[in-house]
């Protein structure tokens, strides 16, 4: 069918078929549709949405439209599994999850992004730790998904080209915001890693992409589905990002966070829990476990024995890193000159946080980009970030920042104490894995 044509059907609210869909995905590969269709076309679809064979079918074009990663020649000893986050503010999941995924006998290639938006990047994090690269050579990244289990690098220019071009042509003609389109960006370069199964975290409240609850969840169901019969088993985890996922936010400091979970240093807290439950989902999913409670246990045995700290170490030494950062990380992560501890203004408990005002002021110190040229300061950032719920009196810390100078670390200190409120009782407490779509 001409793209004229198609574009025409999709308009007026006609199903297209999986042949026409895979015409226009090459065209947008290959140059072929104009920019004024790509724009077209992705209002219609903005405009009519896509049953869920149509989106199977974009998404397995989009895949398909570069290299997809073959690691049968590698002859893995276990499965290939990953995990992708719809992003949040102190969600350095990626950093823990990785490693310990690859000390239960995953292989994980981990191929992500940078900071968008008010959400942090991790690929922004890794870079925090000097000489690390996010662009190895093929041979390098393949060799360590094989002897260390896990890689973490960024995409390349191979990986899924069509969305590359079609989503610079979204977010310039207001069509960002559309399910199916979001669905076959984000699947289309996950799938095309060549994985054997993946884990989703959707994430809901203040501080998530979608914008309502309702929006999250109807991604995560449709993710589920349309990569599921793509060919990848995939299960969607709805998590909680109304406050940020650790107690900080910025480069350095989450992976000094990382680092503390990752030696034990760090127990417990929110970010443990949803990092264990998308680890266990990885295990059941790549038959590593039998069973929930088998997966769970294998991963609490080796985080305790030090083994997935230790697949982090090899990961950052086999990418340029110091090979003793775990032992020596202040003598590593760069530290900001100002540190300003911000206090409670008046007695209350802590009722709720405007997750994405905290995370635009990570930005606006320098942690992430205003602009897609802008460089990032690793080391500014919040850290000892208050927790829901808690009660403060007046003077009790809330957080620090760490910033470059004085004037920044003001400013972000007014935006810290907008971006949250003080109640007279305690909220409810937010249920941090609200659900699981298989
Ligand atoms: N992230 C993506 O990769 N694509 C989208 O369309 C939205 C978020």
């Amino acid at each position: 069918m001409l793209p004229q044509e198609a574009i025409r059907a999709k308009r007026d609210g006609q199903p297209l078929p999986v042949a026409t869909i895979r015409e226009l995905v090459q065209g947008i590969t290959d140059g072929s549709l104009s920019d004024a269709q790509v724009g077209a076309l992705a209002m219609a679809i903005y405009l009519q949405g896509m049953d869920t064979a149509e989106t199977v079918a974009l998404t397995e074009a989009t895949r398909d439209s570069g290299e997809v990663l073959d690691w049968a020649g590698l002859d893995l000893p276990g499965p290939v599994l990953d995990k992708h986050s719809t992003g949040g503010v102190g969600d350095l999941v990626s950093l823990v999850l990785g490693p310990w995924v690859a000390a239960c006998g995953g292989h994980v290639p981990m191929i992500s992004g940078r900071g968008l938006g008010h959400t942090g990047g991790t690929l922004d994090k890794l870079e925090a730790i000097p000489g690390y690269s996010v662009t190895p050579d093929t041979a390098t990244f393949r060799r360590l998904v094989k002897d260390v289990g896990v890689a973490i690098i960024g995409q390349t220019g191979s990986l899924a080209p069509a969305d590359k071009r079609l989503y610079g042509v979204r977010d310039v003609t207001a069509t960002v915001e559309s399910l199916p389109l979001i669905v076959a960006s984000i699947l289309g370069k996950k799938l095309a890693c060549g994985l054997d199964a993946l884990v989703m975290d959707v994430k809901v409240g203040s501080g998530a992409f979608m914008p309502t609850p309702e929006a999250s969840r109807e991604l995560a169901e449709s993710i589920a589905e349309v990569a599921s019969q793509a060919g990848t088993p995939t299960t969607a985890l709805l998590t909680d990002m109304s406050q940020p996922l650790a107690p900080c936010a910025g480069n350095a400091v989450e992976v000094r966070e990382a680092l503390a979970v990752l030696t034990g240093e760090r127990r417990g807290g929110r970010l443990l829990e949803v990092t264990r439950s998308l680890a266990a989902e990885m295990l059941l999913a790549g038959g590593l476990a039998a069973d929930r409670d088998a997966a769970l246990s294998m991963l609490d045995e080796r985080l305790a024995s030090g083994a997935a700290a230790e697949r982090f170490a090899r990961m950052v030494a086999g990418l340029g890193g110091p090979a003793d950062l775990l032992e020596r990380p202040g003598h590593y992560l760069p530290e900001a000159p100002v540190s300003r501890q911000v206090r409670a203004p008046r007695n209350g408990y802590l009722g709720a946080f405007d997750t994405r005002a905290l995370g635009m002021a990570v930005v606006e110190l320098g942690g992430g980009r205003r602009a897609p040229t802008d460089a990032i300061d690793p080391a500014v950032g919040l850290t000892e970030i208050a927790a829901l719920g808690t009660r403060l009196a007046a003077g009790e810390p809330l957080a620090r920042i760490h910033a470059r100078s004085e004037s920044d670390a003001e400013r972000a200190e007014r935006q810290l104490l907008a971006a949250l409120e003080l109640g007279e009782t305690p909220p409810a407490e937010p249920t941090l894995i609200q659900d699981t779509i298989r």
